[in-house]
């Protein structure tokens, strides 16, 4: 078996709302999947009915060639869930939640009492196992709560998002802590709100907007579907720095952005061949440059023109697309 997880055409709704409309997901085993879109776009719902929390209206997915509703037992051997909101006890400590785990899932007390302290320890919690949850910072309850998640030894893992609301270094642990669940076999299916820990953890991407899969690929495939690039140059004379800005402006057809502190100027250009233009224009104008580069848009930057707005600003679009469908 190949492929992990695979889904065909899962609806799901919700009164009038089309929360999933006909979604398609393939996972390669061994690989991550990260799942990008924005507030409301289906991405929990999506997690919540492969991990057997809800059923499809229609469609059909299986884990490990077991399907999430005929065969939901089997599939909930193979799966562990880390949920948009953090499922530990605050009352107990570390290790008191994972051996309890353990226990519900039928472990000798030995066995749940190891396998907590091995957690612990590759989540680098050790030194806080005896301390009460609710005494921990948040980037430690997200740690806790995905080694909650491997308890069972799972082959297939579903974190959503499991970084929203850390600080960057929390955050930068969090990565490692994927990372080695991946280096030990498991396959990851990840939903996230920022697109550069998509960048850093996932294999292949898909953009959720309303219920539907609307791209898919690499971080890589869909920067370069996106695709506008970004010429940047900078004047090595700072004075010369209008004069650039005028030859920019010409070969792009575009209105540069100037950068007045760095002299650094860019504008999109939809061809490449521009660079040799740019090239030849500041020899034959004698203007040397310090920098000169075309950079590939961003994550950021192929979600807003896939979905029409930024990730950051995707909460208050959600609103409004509400009101709109409620008009
Ligand atoms: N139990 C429910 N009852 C009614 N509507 C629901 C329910 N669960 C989800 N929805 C709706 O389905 C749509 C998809 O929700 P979902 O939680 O899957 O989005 P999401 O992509 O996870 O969003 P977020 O980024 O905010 O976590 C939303 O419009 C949501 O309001
Ligand atoms: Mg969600």
């Amino acid at each position: 078996m190949t492929e992990v997880i695979r889904a065909e055409g899962l609806q799901k709704r919700y009164g009038a709302t089309r929360a999933l409309d006909g979604v398609d997901l393939s996972v390669p085993r061994g690989s991550v999947l990260g799942v990008l879109g924005p507030n409301g776009a289906g991405k929990t719902t999506a997690v919540r009915t492969l991990a057997t929390l809800i059923k499809p209206d229609a469609g059909r997915a299986e884990i490990c060639g077991f399907d999430v509703v005929r065969d939901a037992v089997q599939v909930r051997a193979k799966i562990g869930l880390t949920g948009q909101y953090a499922s530990l006890d605050e009352e107990l400590t570390g290790t008191e939640n994972l051996v309890m785990i353990g226990r519900l899932l039928d472990f000798p007390r030995a066995e749940a009492r190891s396998r907590a302290r091995e957690l612990l320890a590759r989540f680098r919690l050790t030194d806080a196992a005896g301390r009460a949850v609710k005494t921990y910072s948040g980037g430690m309850r997200r740690r806790l709560d995905l080694a909650a998640s491997l308890v069972n030894r799972p082959e297939v893992v579903f974190l959503d998002e499991p970084t929203t609301g850390l600080d960057p270094r929390a955050r930068n642990e969090v990565w490692d802590t994927v990372r080695a669940v991946v280096a030990e076999g498991a396959s990851v299916l990840l939903t996230t709100q920022y697109l550069e820990e998509a960048d850093a953890l996932a294999d292949r991407i898909v953009v959720f907007d309303h219920g539907k899969v609307i791209a898919a690929g690499t971080a890589d495939e869909l920067k370069a579907g996106a695709g506008r690039q970004t010429l940047v140059v900078r004047a090595k004379e700072a004075h010369r720095t209008e004069q650039l800005t005028a030859i920019v402006a010409q070969l792009t057809g575009e209105v540069p952005d100037v950068v007045a502190e760095t002299g650094l100027v860019s504008a999109p250009v939809a061809d490449s061949g521009v660079l040799a233009s740019l090239i030849r224009a500041l020899d034959g104008a004698s203007l040397g440059v310090t920098e000169l580069a075309l950079r590939m848009p961003s994550l950021d930057e192929v979600f807003l023109t896939l979905t029409g707005h930024s990730a950051e600003q995707s909460a208050r679009a959600e609103e409004k697309i509400t009101e709109g469908s409620l008009a």
